[in-house]
């Protein structure tokens, strides 16, 4: 048989996966961290969601590493990855589109003010709000990856002026692209609702800071399912509180999960969920592991592999 995969995930159990494989691959030594991995010399490839700093060092037969995220900051992060091992993401067109349905959501909600019908519905008002159509309702996406790119592609159909801002220059059909540091104040100038999807890099941590903030128009909308570390908290709550911010859609935090203390819990303009935004479904992103397998024991060349540089 050959060499055994390792699951490293506290937050998933993996039983999905190991069918998944085990119907497209045969049977399997599959291993999970969860009941102990046995002989890591026998591991060949591990699928890992925020593996322990120098685990993954630890197995000395390595040749490939998936992520469990599209988001790959959780093994960088780890000063011992082993660099001369393979580092593959997944691409999960489930969870790509529930991240655009995320910012779609929380974009209309703000846009067609459900907030105030709400209190209005409280007090048994019948009161129709003042209306913006979405044509002067620009919407700003950061970050032109896979999901960068189908969130934007989704804003622009339901007719709200998109852009999109990337570190290398991208076209989308239909969505104003900006790139570059330079470009930033003119994007984040008109962006109305400002979605954020950036991967988190060295160039990305804290970019979303009081600079940025004040940057965009006053009463802009935040939707965050980056990552938490991109924002300076300190500077999100201060543009809240001084009413340049009308709100934030936040499914990504510093700490996770959330302090109880954190003063986003209790903020009337701040909206919490749990790092739900996309789920990585196995149903979804299996075949493209399935595929980088097959190629990894053939010796072809691998998919969606990650530069350790670029940080994506
Ligand atoms: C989730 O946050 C991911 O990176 O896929």
């Amino acid at each position: 048989m050959a060499g055994a995969i390792a699951y490293i995930s506290r937050d998933t159990d993996g039983v999905a996966w190991e069918k998944l494989l085990t119907e497209a691959l045969g049977p399997l030594d599959f291993r999970r961290l969860r009941d102990g991995l046995g002989n890591t010399d026998d591991i060949e490839i591990a699928l890992a969601w925020k593996p322990q700093p120098g685990l993954l060092a630890s197995f000395k037969n390595l040749k490939m590493i998936v992520s469990l995220g599209m988001g790959v900051d959780h093994l960088l992060a780890d000063d011992k990855l082993p660099h001369h091992v393979a580092i593959t993401r997944i691409m999960d067109d489930g969870l790509v589109g529930q991240m655009a349905e995320f910012a779609v959501y929380w974009a209309l909600w703000h846009h067609r003010d459900i907030a105030k019908y709400a209190a209005s519905q409280k007090a048994k008002k019948w009161k129709p709000e003042e209306f913006v159509d979405s044509i002067h309702r620009p919407v700003g996406v950061m970050g032109l990856g896979t999901i960068g790119t189908d969130t934007a592609k989704k804003f622009a159909m339901l007719g709200f002026p998109t852009m999109g801002w990337s570190r290398t220059a991208k076209t989308v059909p239909g969505v104003e692209t900006f790139h570059g540091r330079d470009a930033l104040p003119a994007f984040l100038g008109k962006s109305t609702i400002l979605v954020n999807v950036l991967p988190l890099t060295r160039e990305t941590r804290g970019l979303l800071d009081k600079k940025t903030f004040a940057a965009l128009p006053k009463g802009a909308f935040l939707i965050n399912m980056g990552r938490g570390a991109h924002v300076v908290d300190d500077d999100l709550l201060a543009a809240l509180d001084s009413g340049h911010l009308a709100g934030a859609a936040l499914d990504v935090f510093n700490t996770e999960p959330l302090p109880a203390d954190h003063p986003y819990w209790a903020h009337p303009k701040v909206h919490i969920t749990p790092h739900m935004a996309g789920y990585t479904n196995p149903r979804t992103a299996s075949p493209g592991v399935i595929e980088n397998i097959k190629r990894l024991r053939t010796g072809q060349p691998l998919l969606h592999t990650v530069d350790p540089k670029t940080g994506y």
